[in-house]
């Protein structure tokens, strides 16, 4: 059975609190209820990890290498600042799928650039709830056509 790492990045544990006129209503206690439904009917397990910190987003995406075959990664704000998060990603050679609740080119100039999007396998932005769960189906596609 594949396992996948669901990672979230700073301030997303303020979703349902947070401008709900971009991100939605949905907290992030029910966006993770909702992807371990999909798990269960994908026949996949999932981790989920929600952090403020980089340095625990890089760590987390270091020890995942040996107990996880795919990272599903909405690294909010990280996503346009950290080098850090794109090099562990691409140094542990981990599928990835890149997910954001916004559609991130309809924004501010700033978030039009993802330093993860090149290492990703691909990214799923401005589906909000259901972006995370496009984002899964497409992990474990990925995985399961690879025959790994
Ligand atoms: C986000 C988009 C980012 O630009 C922002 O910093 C977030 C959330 C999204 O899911 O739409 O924190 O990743």
């Amino acid at each position: 059975m594949f396992s996948i790492l669901v990672l979230h990045g700073p301030n997303l544990n303020l979703l349902g609190l947070r401008e709900p006129e971009i991100y939605g209503s949905i907290t992030l206690e029910n966006i993770n209820r909702l992807l371990e439904q999909e798990a269960t009917a994908l026949g996949v397990e999932i981790s989920i990890l929600q952090s403020n910190h980089e340095g625990a987003l890089v760590d987390t995406i270091h020890s995942s290498s040996e107990q996880h075959q795919g990272i599903l990664i909405n690294a909010g704000a990280y996503t346009h600042t950290s080098v850090a998060i794109r090099d562990a990603i691409s140094g542990l050679k981990i599928p990835t799928v890149e997910v954001h609740l916004s559609n991130i080119y309809r924004r501010e100039e700033f978030r039009h650039y993802s330093f993860i999007a090149p290492v990703a396998i691909g990214q799923i932005s401005g589906f909000g709830t259901e972006s995370y769960i496009l984002g899964l189906k497409a992990i474990v596609n990925y995985l399961k056509n690879r025959g790994g």
